[in-house]
Protein backbone atom coordinates (compact mmCIF):
# COMPACT_ATOMS: atom_id res chain seq x y z
CA UNK A 1 0.00 0.00 0.00
CA UNK A 2 1.19 3.32 -1.22
CA UNK A 3 1.27 5.86 1.92
CA UNK A 4 1.59 9.95 0.95
CA UNK A 5 1.74 13.18 2.79
CA UNK A 6 -1.01 15.18 2.07
CA UNK A 7 -0.27 18.83 2.91
CA UNK A 8 -2.24 21.93 2.32
CA UNK A 9 0.00 25.02 2.09
CA UNK A 10 -0.94 28.72 3.45
CA UNK A 11 -0.98 28.00 7.21
CA UNK A 12 1.10 29.81 9.02
CA UNK A 13 2.87 27.87 12.14
CA UNK A 14 3.74 28.93 16.04
CA UNK A 15 5.02 27.23 18.23
CA UNK A 16 7.94 24.55 19.94
CA UNK A 17 9.32 21.59 18.46
CA UNK A 18 11.48 19.07 20.43
CA UNK A 19 14.71 18.23 18.29
CA UNK A 20 14.87 14.25 18.13
CA UNK A 21 18.26 12.80 18.51
CA UNK A 22 21.15 12.59 15.56
CA UNK A 23 20.36 9.56 13.23
CA UNK A 24 24.32 9.78 12.18
CA UNK A 25 25.29 9.93 15.71
CA UNK A 26 22.98 6.89 17.27
CA UNK A 27 23.51 5.14 13.38
CA UNK A 28 28.27 4.74 14.57
CA UNK A 29 27.03 4.62 18.09
CA UNK A 30 25.52 1.42 17.81
CA UNK A 31 28.26 -0.27 15.40
CA UNK A 32 30.50 0.70 18.04
CA UNK A 33 28.80 -1.74 20.75
CA UNK A 34 30.06 -4.57 18.58
CA UNK A 35 34.51 -3.43 19.88
CA UNK A 36 33.57 -5.06 23.12
CA UNK A 37 31.02 -7.45 24.79
CA UNK A 38 28.87 -6.07 27.71
CA UNK A 39 25.29 -4.00 27.68
CA UNK A 40 25.31 -0.61 26.28
CA UNK A 41 22.09 2.22 27.67
CA UNK A 42 21.40 4.93 25.21
CA UNK A 43 18.98 7.56 25.91
CA UNK A 44 17.40 10.47 23.48
CA UNK A 45 17.75 8.15 20.98
CA UNK A 46 15.29 8.28 17.71
CA UNK A 47 12.21 6.85 16.73
CA UNK A 48 13.68 6.14 12.63
CA UNK A 49 13.53 3.49 10.77
CA UNK A 50 17.16 3.86 10.01
CA UNK A 51 17.96 2.99 13.36
CA UNK A 52 15.77 -0.14 13.24
CA UNK A 53 17.48 -1.33 10.53
CA UNK A 54 20.52 -1.01 12.13
CA UNK A 55 19.24 -2.74 15.24
CA UNK A 56 18.19 -5.69 12.89
CA UNK A 57 21.98 -5.66 11.48
CA UNK A 58 23.27 -6.05 15.60
CA UNK A 59 20.23 -8.57 15.93
CA UNK A 60 21.68 -10.63 13.17
CA UNK A 61 25.02 -10.48 14.59
CA UNK A 62 24.03 -11.93 17.43
CA UNK A 63 23.23 -8.92 20.06
CA UNK A 64 19.98 -8.69 22.19
CA UNK A 65 17.98 -5.36 22.08
CA UNK A 66 15.56 -3.79 24.71
CA UNK A 67 13.62 -0.58 25.29
CA UNK A 68 13.43 -0.09 28.90
CA UNK A 69 11.53 3.36 29.40
CA UNK A 70 13.12 5.95 27.64
CA UNK A 71 16.29 3.88 27.56
CA UNK A 72 17.89 1.51 24.27
CA UNK A 73 19.90 -1.24 25.58
CA UNK A 74 22.50 -3.16 23.49
CA UNK A 75 23.81 -6.51 25.04
CA UNK A 76 26.64 -7.43 22.73
CA UNK A 77 28.11 -10.08 24.98
CA UNK A 78 26.51 -13.02 22.35
CA UNK A 79 27.81 -11.62 18.95
CA UNK A 80 29.14 -14.57 16.91
CA UNK A 81 28.04 -13.12 13.75
CA UNK A 82 30.44 -11.50 11.29
CA UNK A 83 28.13 -10.92 8.07
CA UNK A 84 26.19 -8.17 7.18
CA UNK A 85 23.83 -9.45 4.69
CA UNK A 86 23.12 -7.16 1.54
CA UNK A 87 19.21 -7.03 2.54
CA UNK A 88 20.13 -5.22 5.09
CA UNK A 89 22.87 -2.92 3.74
CA UNK A 90 20.76 -2.40 0.24
CA UNK A 91 18.08 -0.57 2.74
CA UNK A 92 20.86 1.35 4.54
CA UNK A 93 24.58 2.53 3.50
CA UNK A 94 25.21 2.73 6.93
CA UNK A 95 25.54 -0.41 7.73
CA UNK A 96 28.95 0.11 6.21
CA UNK A 97 29.88 0.94 10.03
CA UNK A 98 30.17 -2.71 11.62
CA UNK A 99 33.26 -3.49 9.27
CA UNK A 100 35.65 -1.60 11.46
CA UNK A 101 34.04 -3.20 14.52
CA UNK A 102 33.76 -6.88 13.26
CA UNK A 103 37.04 -7.33 11.71
CA UNK A 104 39.03 -5.03 14.91
CA UNK A 105 36.84 -7.52 17.72
CA UNK A 106 37.00 -10.85 15.62
CA UNK A 107 39.63 -10.36 13.10
CA UNK A 108 37.09 -11.26 10.21
CA UNK A 109 33.74 -9.45 8.42
CA UNK A 110 32.06 -10.64 5.45
CA UNK A 111 29.83 -7.17 4.68
CA UNK A 112 27.56 -6.42 1.38
CA UNK A 113 29.12 -4.00 -0.74
CA UNK A 114 26.86 -0.85 -0.63
CA UNK A 115 25.80 0.26 -4.19
CA UNK A 116 25.21 3.42 -5.24
CA UNK A 117 22.13 5.32 -3.85
CA UNK A 118 19.99 8.05 -5.19
CA UNK A 119 22.45 11.02 -4.53
CA UNK A 120 25.53 9.38 -5.74
CA UNK A 121 27.65 6.33 -6.32
CA UNK A 122 28.87 6.90 -3.04
CA UNK A 123 32.18 4.73 -3.00
CA UNK A 124 33.71 3.27 -0.05
CA UNK A 125 37.32 2.90 -1.16
CA UNK A 126 38.61 5.22 1.67
CA UNK A 127 37.09 2.71 4.22
CA UNK A 128 38.92 -0.34 2.11
CA UNK A 129 42.12 1.17 1.80
CA UNK A 130 42.59 2.68 5.28
CA UNK A 131 41.58 -0.72 6.66
CA UNK A 132 44.32 -2.10 4.27
CA UNK A 133 46.88 0.26 6.20
CA UNK A 134 45.71 -1.38 9.20
CA UNK A 135 46.86 -4.64 8.02
CA UNK A 136 43.11 -5.71 7.02
CA UNK A 137 43.47 -8.31 3.93
CA UNK A 138 40.50 -7.08 1.77
CA UNK A 139 39.50 -9.40 -1.29
CA UNK A 140 35.55 -8.73 -2.95
CA UNK A 141 33.61 -11.63 -4.24
CA UNK A 142 30.25 -12.14 -5.15
CA UNK A 143 29.41 -8.94 -4.17
CA UNK A 144 30.23 -8.93 -0.79
CA UNK A 145 32.97 -7.41 1.27
CA UNK A 146 35.73 -10.11 2.48
CA UNK A 147 38.08 -8.68 5.45
CA UNK A 148 41.03 -10.72 7.29
CA UNK A 149 42.81 -9.29 9.91
CA UNK A 150 43.94 -12.79 11.57
CA UNK A 151 46.95 -11.59 13.68
CA UNK A 152 45.09 -8.33 14.41
CA UNK A 153 45.29 -4.73 12.93
CA UNK A 154 48.33 -2.93 13.69
CA UNK A 155 48.22 0.98 13.76
CA UNK A 156 49.36 2.97 10.75
CA UNK A 157 49.02 6.57 9.17
CA UNK A 158 46.09 7.12 6.99
CA UNK A 159 45.57 9.89 4.95
CA UNK A 160 41.83 10.74 3.25
CA UNK A 161 41.73 12.09 -0.15
CA UNK A 162 38.27 13.77 0.77
CA UNK A 163 37.21 14.34 4.99
CA UNK A 164 34.67 11.66 5.06
CA UNK A 165 32.26 11.23 7.60
CA UNK A 166 31.82 7.41 8.14
CA UNK A 167 35.05 6.83 6.51
CA UNK A 168 36.64 8.34 9.83
CA UNK A 169 33.99 6.88 11.70
CA UNK A 170 34.68 3.25 10.71
CA UNK A 171 38.91 3.40 10.69
CA UNK A 172 38.41 5.28 13.71
CA UNK A 173 36.76 2.01 15.44
CA UNK A 174 39.05 0.02 13.59
CA UNK A 175 41.66 1.72 15.15
CA UNK A 176 41.20 1.56 18.60
CA UNK A 177 41.93 -2.24 18.94
CA UNK A 178 44.55 -1.93 16.63
CA UNK A 179 47.92 -2.35 17.93
CA UNK A 180 50.13 0.58 18.37
CA UNK A 181 49.23 4.52 17.18
CA UNK A 182 47.54 5.51 14.32
CA UNK A 183 46.89 8.46 12.79
CA UNK A 184 44.13 9.55 10.40
CA UNK A 185 44.79 12.94 8.63
CA UNK A 186 42.56 14.62 6.79
CA UNK A 187 39.75 12.98 9.17
CA UNK A 188 36.17 14.52 9.11
CA UNK A 189 35.24 16.69 11.90
CA UNK A 190 31.26 16.61 12.09
CA UNK A 191 30.04 16.91 15.43
CA UNK A 192 28.67 13.33 15.27
CA UNK A 193 31.71 12.02 14.46
CA UNK A 194 33.17 13.72 18.17
CA UNK A 195 30.20 12.18 19.44
CA UNK A 196 31.29 8.74 18.67
CA UNK A 197 35.34 9.61 19.66
CA UNK A 198 33.54 10.72 22.81
CA UNK A 199 31.77 7.34 23.20
CA UNK A 200 35.06 5.15 22.20
CA UNK A 201 36.83 7.27 25.29
CA UNK A 202 34.14 6.51 27.63
CA UNK A 203 34.81 2.67 26.31
CA UNK A 204 38.65 3.15 27.39
CA UNK A 205 40.25 4.23 24.16
CA UNK A 206 42.45 6.36 24.13
CA UNK A 207 41.67 9.17 21.11
CA UNK A 208 43.41 12.65 20.35
CA UNK A 209 42.77 15.70 18.25
CA UNK A 210 38.56 14.68 18.32
CA UNK A 211 37.11 17.82 16.32
CA UNK A 212 40.15 18.32 14.40
CA UNK A 213 41.11 17.11 11.16
CA UNK A 214 44.38 15.05 12.37
CA UNK A 215 42.93 11.99 15.09
CA UNK A 216 45.74 10.11 17.00
CA UNK A 217 44.75 7.09 18.28
CA UNK A 218 46.81 4.78 20.68
CA UNK A 219 45.36 1.05 20.22
CA UNK A 220 44.42 -1.14 23.16
CA UNK A 221 43.69 -4.52 24.05
CA UNK A 222 40.25 -4.42 24.67
CA UNK A 223 37.28 -2.19 26.03
CA UNK A 224 34.10 -2.26 27.96
CA UNK A 225 30.92 -0.11 27.82
CA UNK A 226 30.75 2.98 28.64
CA UNK A 227 29.84 2.60 32.12
CA UNK A 228 26.95 5.16 32.42
CA UNK A 229 24.08 5.52 29.54
CA UNK A 230 25.00 7.78 26.35
CA UNK A 231 22.09 10.38 25.88
CA UNK A 232 22.51 11.03 21.72
CA UNK A 233 23.79 14.63 20.75
CA UNK A 234 20.91 16.03 18.78
CA UNK A 235 19.86 16.11 14.99
CA UNK A 236 21.21 19.26 13.44
CA UNK A 237 19.95 18.51 10.40
CA UNK A 238 16.10 17.77 11.82
CA UNK A 239 17.04 21.43 13.67
CA UNK A 240 18.66 23.43 10.61
CA UNK A 241 15.19 21.70 8.24
CA UNK A 242 12.26 23.37 10.74
CA UNK A 243 14.51 26.52 11.16
CA UNK A 244 13.84 27.44 7.36
CA UNK A 245 9.98 27.35 8.14
CA UNK A 246 9.68 31.19 8.91
CA UNK A 247 11.49 31.51 5.18
CA UNK A 248 8.99 30.24 3.96
CA UNK A 249 5.36 30.87 5.99
CA UNK A 250 4.35 33.09 7.96
CA UNK A 251 5.87 31.39 11.71
CA UNK A 252 7.60 31.69 14.72
CA UNK A 253 8.85 29.04 16.05
CA UNK A 254 11.52 27.28 18.87
CA UNK A 255 13.41 24.65 18.64
CA UNK A 256 13.93 22.93 22.20
CA UNK A 257 16.95 20.61 22.81
CA UNK A 258 19.04 21.94 19.93
CA UNK A 259 22.61 22.37 20.06
CA UNK A 260 23.41 26.21 18.11
CA UNK A 261 27.21 25.25 18.46
CA UNK A 262 26.56 22.54 15.92
CA UNK A 263 24.44 24.77 13.79
CA UNK A 264 26.78 27.73 13.26
CA UNK A 265 27.08 28.47 9.95
CA UNK A 266 23.37 27.37 8.64
CA UNK A 267 22.45 29.87 11.42
CA UNK A 268 24.63 32.49 9.99
CA UNK A 269 23.28 32.18 5.93
CA UNK A 270 19.94 31.97 6.88
CA UNK A 271 20.37 35.29 9.23
CA UNK A 272 22.11 36.79 5.88
CA UNK A 273 18.73 35.49 3.79
CA UNK A 274 16.81 37.72 6.39
CA UNK A 275 15.48 35.14 9.26
CA UNK A 276 15.50 36.43 12.37
CA UNK A 277 17.25 33.50 14.53
CA UNK A 278 18.25 33.92 18.09
CA UNK A 279 19.91 31.28 20.56
CA UNK A 280 18.93 31.00 24.48
CA UNK A 281 21.27 28.19 25.85
CA UNK A 282 19.20 25.32 24.07
CA UNK A 283 16.42 26.61 22.55
CA UNK A 284 16.64 28.81 18.98
CA UNK A 285 14.18 31.10 18.17
CA UNK A 286 13.40 31.43 14.59
CA UNK A 287 10.87 34.29 12.70
CA UNK A 288 10.46 35.82 9.32
CA UNK A 289 12.47 39.06 9.51
CA UNK A 290 11.07 41.09 6.43
CA UNK A 291 12.06 40.21 2.89
CA UNK A 292 13.51 37.14 1.97
CA UNK A 293 17.12 37.95 0.85
CA UNK A 294 18.74 35.59 -2.37
CA UNK A 295 21.98 33.42 -1.61
CA UNK A 296 25.12 32.28 -2.76
CA UNK A 297 25.98 29.14 -0.83
CA UNK A 298 28.36 26.13 -1.58
CA UNK A 299 28.12 22.77 0.21
CA UNK A 300 31.18 21.59 2.32
CA UNK A 301 32.40 18.99 4.85
CA UNK A 302 31.51 20.61 8.53
CA UNK A 303 32.10 23.42 9.75
CA UNK A 304 30.95 24.34 6.16
CA UNK A 305 27.55 24.86 4.97
CA UNK A 306 26.13 20.89 5.44
CA UNK A 307 25.00 19.26 1.94
CA UNK A 308 21.88 17.50 3.77
CA UNK A 309 20.22 21.15 4.41
CA UNK A 310 21.07 21.84 0.90
CA UNK A 311 17.67 20.51 -0.84
CA UNK A 312 16.08 22.03 2.52
CA UNK A 313 17.27 25.61 1.80
CA UNK A 314 16.89 25.54 -1.71
CA UNK A 315 13.22 25.21 -1.29
CA UNK A 316 13.44 28.07 0.76
CA UNK A 317 15.10 30.10 -1.73
CA UNK A 318 11.90 29.92 -4.35
CA UNK A 319 10.79 32.71 -1.74
CA UNK A 320 13.97 35.17 -1.74
CA UNK A 321 13.48 38.43 -4.46
CA UNK A 322 16.10 37.71 -6.94
CA UNK A 323 18.82 34.91 -8.11
CA UNK A 324 20.19 32.62 -5.55
CA UNK A 325 23.16 30.06 -6.48
CA UNK A 326 23.84 26.94 -4.84
CA UNK A 327 27.20 24.81 -5.27
CA UNK A 328 26.92 21.30 -3.99
CA UNK A 329 30.12 19.95 -3.82
CA UNK A 330 30.10 16.34 -2.06
CA UNK A 331 27.32 14.65 -3.91
CA UNK A 332 27.35 14.70 -7.46
CA UNK A 333 23.79 13.74 -7.93
CA UNK A 334 22.36 15.58 -5.00
CA UNK A 335 19.56 17.77 -7.21
CA UNK A 336 17.52 15.51 -7.52
CA UNK A 337 14.55 17.44 -5.86
CA UNK A 338 14.91 20.48 -8.63
CA UNK A 339 12.95 18.40 -10.58
CA UNK A 340 9.76 18.31 -8.30
CA UNK A 341 9.80 21.77 -7.22
CA UNK A 342 9.44 22.63 -10.70
CA UNK A 343 6.46 20.64 -10.85
CA UNK A 344 5.28 22.72 -8.33
CA UNK A 345 6.58 26.20 -9.94
CA UNK A 346 9.63 26.81 -8.94
CA UNK A 347 12.37 28.52 -11.32
CA UNK A 348 15.55 27.09 -11.26
CA UNK A 349 18.40 25.94 -13.48
CA UNK A 350 20.95 23.61 -13.03
CA UNK A 351 24.39 23.63 -14.91
CA UNK A 352 26.62 20.83 -13.47
CA UNK A 353 27.04 21.21 -9.86
CA UNK A 354 25.07 24.83 -9.98
CA UNK A 355 21.58 25.44 -9.11
CA UNK A 356 20.37 28.90 -10.15
CA UNK A 357 17.11 29.77 -8.19
CA UNK A 358 15.36 32.77 -9.01
CA UNK A 359 12.45 34.25 -6.91
CA UNK A 360 10.23 34.84 -5.45
CA UNK A 361 7.74 32.54 -6.85
CA UNK A 362 4.25 31.32 -4.97
CA UNK A 363 4.72 27.55 -5.31
CA UNK A 364 1.63 25.13 -6.56
CA UNK A 365 0.54 22.59 -4.79
CA UNK A 366 0.91 19.55 -7.16
CA UNK A 367 1.59 15.13 -6.47
CA UNK A 368 5.40 14.83 -6.22
CA UNK A 369 7.68 12.26 -5.52
CA UNK A 370 10.03 12.44 -2.83
CA UNK A 371 13.73 10.72 -4.05
CA UNK A 372 15.50 10.69 -1.00
CA UNK A 373 15.76 11.90 2.33
CA UNK A 374 16.45 15.22 2.72
CA UNK A 375 14.91 15.54 -0.78
CA UNK A 376 11.59 14.40 1.13
CA UNK A 377 12.25 17.22 3.80
CA UNK A 378 12.84 19.91 1.22
CA UNK A 379 9.03 19.07 -0.64
CA UNK A 380 7.47 19.44 2.66
CA UNK A 381 8.53 22.68 3.21
CA UNK A 382 7.55 23.67 -0.08
CA UNK A 383 4.39 22.22 0.30
CA UNK A 384 4.09 24.05 3.45
CA UNK A 385 4.17 27.12 1.50
CA UNK A 386 2.51 26.32 -1.92
CA UNK A 387 -0.75 27.61 -2.89
CA UNK A 388 -3.12 24.43 -2.37
CA UNK A 389 -2.73 21.03 -1.89
CA UNK A 390 0.53 18.82 -2.53
CA UNK A 391 0.85 15.03 -2.15
CA UNK A 392 4.29 13.52 -1.58
CA UNK A 393 5.11 10.04 -2.83
CA UNK A 394 8.18 8.29 -1.23
CA UNK A 395 7.71 8.54 2.40
CA UNK A 396 9.83 5.71 3.15
CA UNK A 397 12.91 7.82 2.61
CA UNK A 398 11.57 10.34 5.10
CA UNK A 399 10.95 8.00 7.81
CA UNK A 400 14.58 7.28 7.66
CA UNK A 401 15.22 10.50 9.41
CA UNK A 402 12.68 12.28 10.63
CA UNK A 403 11.05 11.21 13.78
CA UNK A 404 7.03 11.86 13.61
CA UNK A 405 7.70 15.31 10.96
CA UNK A 406 3.93 15.65 10.59
CA UNK A 407 3.07 15.25 14.21
CA UNK A 408 5.75 17.88 14.83
CA UNK A 409 4.39 20.01 12.18
CA UNK A 410 0.32 19.61 13.44
CA UNK A 411 1.51 20.60 16.43
CA UNK A 412 2.29 24.15 15.09
CA UNK A 413 -0.80 24.46 12.93
CA UNK A 414 0.14 22.56 9.98
CA UNK A 415 -2.22 20.88 7.60
CA UNK A 416 -0.65 17.91 7.12
CA UNK A 417 -1.90 14.17 6.86
CA UNK A 418 -0.32 10.56 6.24
CA UNK A 419 -3.07 9.16 3.92
CA UNK A 420 -2.63 5.59 2.02
CA UNK A 421 -3.15 5.79 -1.62
CA UNK A 422 -6.35 2.90 -2.03
CA UNK A 423 -6.44 2.03 -5.58
CA UNK A 424 -9.52 0.33 -7.23
CA UNK A 425 -10.67 -3.10 -5.53
CA UNK A 426 -9.08 -4.63 -8.59
CA UNK A 427 -9.05 -4.72 -12.25
CA UNK A 428 -8.69 -7.66 -14.22
CA UNK A 429 -5.44 -9.82 -13.87
CA UNK A 430 -3.84 -7.34 -11.91
CA UNK A 431 -5.81 -6.75 -8.78
CA UNK A 432 -4.10 -6.16 -5.60
CA UNK A 433 -2.67 -9.92 -4.37
CA UNK A 434 -1.85 -11.19 -8.24
CA UNK A 435 1.70 -9.85 -8.48
CA UNK A 436 1.24 -8.21 -11.53
C1 LIG B 1 27.76 10.90 5.79
O1 LIG B 1 27.73 10.08 4.64
C2 LIG B 1 26.30 11.09 6.20
N1 LIG B 1 25.72 9.79 6.53
C3 LIG B 1 25.53 11.72 5.03
O2 LIG B 1 24.21 11.95 5.48
C4 LIG B 1 26.18 13.07 4.72
O3 LIG B 1 25.53 13.64 3.61
C5 LIG B 1 27.67 12.87 4.40
O4 LIG B 1 28.31 12.19 5.49
C6 LIG B 1 28.39 14.18 4.17
O5 LIG B 1 28.26 14.99 5.30
C7 LIG B 1 25.99 9.24 7.76
O6 LIG B 1 26.69 9.82 8.58
C8 LIG B 1 25.34 7.93 8.06
P1 LIG B 1 31.16 10.99 3.01
P2 LIG B 1 29.11 9.47 4.08
O7 LIG B 1 31.93 9.73 3.06
O8 LIG B 1 30.06 9.23 5.19
C9 LIG B 1 33.41 10.64 -1.09
C10 LIG B 1 21.87 11.90 5.34
O9 LIG B 1 21.06 12.47 4.58
N2 LIG B 1 33.89 9.34 -0.61
O10 LIG B 1 31.49 12.12 3.93
O11 LIG B 1 28.77 8.34 3.17
C11 LIG B 1 31.92 10.59 -1.44
O12 LIG B 1 31.72 10.12 -2.76
C12 LIG B 1 23.14 11.28 4.77
O13 LIG B 1 21.74 11.79 6.58
C13 LIG B 1 34.76 8.61 -1.40
O14 LIG B 1 35.12 9.01 -2.52
O15 LIG B 1 29.64 10.68 3.20
C14 LIG B 1 31.48 12.01 -1.28
O16 LIG B 1 31.78 12.72 -2.48
C15 LIG B 1 23.21 11.42 3.26
N3 LIG B 1 35.20 7.41 -0.95
C16 LIG B 1 32.38 12.56 -0.17
O17 LIG B 1 33.46 11.61 -0.02
C17 LIG B 1 34.83 6.90 0.28
O18 LIG B 1 35.28 5.81 0.66
C18 LIG B 1 31.67 12.71 1.17
O19 LIG B 1 31.18 11.48 1.48
C19 LIG B 1 33.94 7.65 1.06
C20 LIG B 1 33.48 8.89 0.61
Amino acid sequence: MREYLEIEGGYSLSGEIVVSGAKNAVLPALAATLLAPGRYRFTNWPRLRDLCTMLELLGHLGARVEVRGEVLEVDTSTVEGMEAPYELVRRMRASILVLGPLVARFGRARVAMPGGCPIGKRPVDFHLRGLERLGARITLEHGYILTRADEGLRGAEIVFDFPSVTATENLMMAAVLARGRTEIHNAAREPEVVFLGEMLRAMGARIEGLGTDHLIIHGRNELSPPPAPLSIIPDRIEAGTYLMLPGLIPAEITLVGAEAAHLETPIARLREAGLEIEVEGNRIHARAGGRLRPLRLATAPYPGFPTDLQAQIMALLTRAQGLSFITENLFEKRFQHVFELRRMGADIEVDERTAVIRGPVMLQGAEVEATDLRASACLVLAALSAEGITRIYGLEHLDRGYEGMEKKLRALGARIERKRYEGPASFGPCGPGSGG
